[in-house]
């Protein structure tokens, strides 16, 4: 049985290296870190200790950990044949792969298993791995789970993972690493405003640019779990799988399930390398946005469910005398859609409220030079729709009852072929019409309780939604869908996939949006990250904010506006005009460079910088989250430039409003600061005192 080219198994790219050792028939992960360069060490060499009180042999981490093997902790195959085949003894039959991808294939005669693991670790050092279960046996299997996992080492103590909450997505919290699993599980029935973006491990002390850390992220969009769990034996592992109901995936004899991919990163300085690897990778694909990414005006927090064609005309010659490239009608456009009570099915557009259709208003925003986009919920329903009266039978849930509401919608039933033919066959009609360029596709609900003939459905929905995008892309090659959720709720890799821009929050708050955004990028290069100034007075929170934060904080993004500009003071249309200037001048390295977030001494400085590849030009954006406490800012010591170079700093934008007395400014903002890349990082640029919540942007430039 086994055919095994050699016993162990090295790859290496991008500075990554993972060795596993293959001669007890178990992919043994004995190192994922550093390159360990060459000579390869012999993995046997690395066999720890057998503890006393435990099993005879040395139990190690493997990347399908398994109870058979030794592993008292979470085994990466769940499942049983009626109660039998409970716990597989995989053993390795094939290996395959070069230097950085390695296919294995393990086989289980006695329950009648085949797991195939994939791993590629790509050249920024990115690691994907997904596996296969197949059903070789003679009878149904039922799954209960299938994960992967990595092994994180003893120096690894503290960990840290996002949670939040609508408007407030994406928060970091930290924890020492003790003894135990801990799960950060979704059971949304979609990615979740809670979701996790990367669950982390670090040296102690970890930040941005320091310490070693291995993180991993799951790319799916429906219910799942990623974990970390430090064993008794003080073994460690990072890992993370889909989340199935009870009953949920039964695999007839010769049937198959693979896995979303876990995506895991190691940096040896800090999230920021977590964070390139990430970047670096999404960078590379075929399919990435490569055109610049456009300036948007989005109606929501302009006109809501108020939808007349003058006002809305206005508004898009307002926004194209700002500079604004994409105008996308949100919600309310659509029949019955008068209210968040109606009309979710009903893809057609309103001809009470568009007599003429929505023709007007795109050959308008087409007229004035911008693309034109339309706002799309297409995996829900309202009780109160066509769809839900001629269809009830297409409302996803357990069977025998209906769900719960949620904002007055259920979920659609889209593993239902039928439901999915018609959805697509509605969003096709539209495209088919219309000139649309872009889709904001929203998901506005949780649901647990996925159902489709009585059976659970939160794999077989998740799929039915990534197929139906992808059709979209075939069948319209050049539309953009956004992927929002609510805000934030679906932030993964799964549907990055398939999405060109997602939307982070629905707070416009720049204040929030500042956390927000990130936490969010620390997964998710920036312009793919939706970032809008929202109106004077946030409508989420209250907070009233300069025009320049607001500004400011959309920079770090792709770029927009959500806010009824035409009620913009001059002053304010001023600034905007200049920021979009700004921003259109520095896209190109804003959405291309390195990200830096400096590990800033005081906690209410916030400074977030990206560097060009090639390191001749960087900006820096400082805000101010609230006031300080120590009389005279810390210096700004700017990191990831080139040390033997010579830079010129100067102030991207004027300080709006300046905070007032000559004493707060600094001489360098009159003439601008020339100095080395070292400098800059040792000794750093002096501070102008800010307001609170207010921010400045820094221009670098290397000097020939
Ligand atoms: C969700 C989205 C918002 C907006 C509304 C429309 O909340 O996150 O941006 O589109 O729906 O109903």
């Amino acid at each position: 049985m086994l055919e095994i080219a050699s016993e162990q198994r090295y790859l290496a790219n991008g500075g990554v290296g993972l060795l596993i050792d293959l001669t007890s028939g178990d992919p043994v992960v004995v190192h994922w870190g550093a390159d360990l360069g060459s000579p390869v060490p012999d993995a046997g060499a690395f066999t720890d200790a057998v503890a006393r009180s435990s099993f005879d042999l040395p139990v190690r981490p493997s990347i399908a950990p398994q109870s058979s093997r030794g592993w008292l902790g979470r085994p990466a195959v769940r499942g049983s044949r009626d109660g039998h085949a409970f716990s597989p003894l995989f053993v390795l039959a094939q290996v395959s792969g070069g230097d950085a991808d390695l296919h294995l294939q393990l086989e289980d005669e006695s329950t009648g298993l085949r797991l195939q693991v994939a791993i590629e670790l790509t050249p920024s050092g990115l690691l994907l791995t997904t596996s296969t279960l197949t059903n070789v046996g003679d009878t149904s299997y039922l799954v209960g789970g299938i994960d992967a996992a990595l092994p994180i080492p003893d120096q690894a103590v503290e960990a840290l993972d996002t949670t939040g909450r609508w408007a407030r997505e994406k928060h970091p919290q930290r924890r020492r690493i003790d003894q135990g699993l801990w799960v950060r599980g979704g059971r949304h029935g979609r990615t979740g405003h809670d979701a996790t973006a990367v669950l982390a491990a670090g040296t102690a002390g970890f930040g941005w640019g320091t310490g070693e850390v291995w993180a991993v992220h799951l790319g799916w969009s429906g219910d799942s779990e990623t974990f970390l769990e430090r064993l008794r034996s003080g073994q460690g592992v990072l890992g993370g799988g889909e989340l199935l109901q009870p009953g949920e995936i039964v695999l007839a004899p010769g049937e198959s399930l693979t896995t979303p991919t876990l995506y895991a990163a190691y940096s040896a300085a800090g999230l920021d390398g977590i964070s390139a690897r990430f970047h670096d990778w999404m960078r590379a694909r075929p399919h990435h946005p490569s055109t610049p990414r456009p300036v948007v005006l989005n109606t929501w927090e302009a006109v809501y469910f108020d939808h007349r064609l003058q006002p809305l005309l206005e508004l898009a010659d307002t926004a194209a005398e700002l500079g604004v490239e994409r105008f996308v009608l949100d919600d309310g456009w659509f029949t019955h859609r008068r209210h968040d009570r109606a009309g979710l099915g009903d893809w057609t557009v309103d001809a009470g409220v568009w007599p003429q259709g929505l023709g007007p208003l795109i050959d308008h925003v087409h007229g004035l030079g911008m693309q034109f986009g339309l706002w799309v919920e297409p995996e829900m329903i309202n009780s109160d729709s066509d769809l839900a009266r001629a269809h009830p039978d297409w409302i996803s849930g357990p069977g025998g009852r209906q769900p719960l509401e949620w904002r007055n919608q259920q979920v659609l039933d889209i593993a239902n072929p039928e439901a999915a033919a018609h959805i697509l066959g509605a969003l096709d009609a539209l495209l088919t019409e219309y000139r649309i360029d872009y889709f904001k596709w929203d998901q506005n609900r949780d649901q647990p309780e996925l159902g489709s003939a009585g059976r659970a459905s939160s794999h077989d929905q998740t799929l039915a939604i990534y197929a139906l995008l992808d059709e979209l892309h075939v069948r319209h090659p050049g539309l953009e869908i956004e992927s929002c959720s609510s805000g934030g709720a679906r932030v993964d890799l799964g549907i990055l996939q398939r999405t060109e821009r997602l939307w982070a929050s629905d707070s416009n708050d720049a204040l929030e949006r500042q956390t927000i955004q990130r936490w969010t990028e620390l997964l998710v290069p920036p312009e793919l990250v939706g970032a809008h100034v929202g109106p004077t007075v946030s409508h989420t929170s209250g907070r009233v904010h300069a025009i320049s934060f607001r500004v400011l904080t959309a920079m770090l993004g792709s770029f927009g506006i959500e806010w009824d500009v035409r009620t913009a003071t001059a002053d304010d249309r001023r600034v905007l005009t200049e920021g979009i200037a700004f921003y259109k001048r520095y896209r190109g390295l804003l959405h291309s460079g390195r990200m830096v977030r400096l590990d800033s001494p005081d906690p209410t400085l916030q400074t977030t910088g990206v560097v060009s590849v090639d390191r001749s030009q960087a900006v820096f954006i400082a805000a101010s989250l609230a006031s300080g406490a120590a009389e005279i800012p810390p210096r700004l010591r700017l990191r990831g430039l080139d040390p033997a170079r010579t830079y010129r700093v100067e102030l991207g934008l004027p300080i709006e409003p300046h905070s007032g007395s000559e004493r707060a400014a600094v001489p360098w903002l009159q003439t601008g600061l020339t100095t080395s890349g070292a400098a800059l990082q040792h000794i750093g640029v002096p501070m102008p005192m800010l307001f609170p919540e207010h921010a400045l942007v820094l221009t670098v430039e290397a000097i020939a």
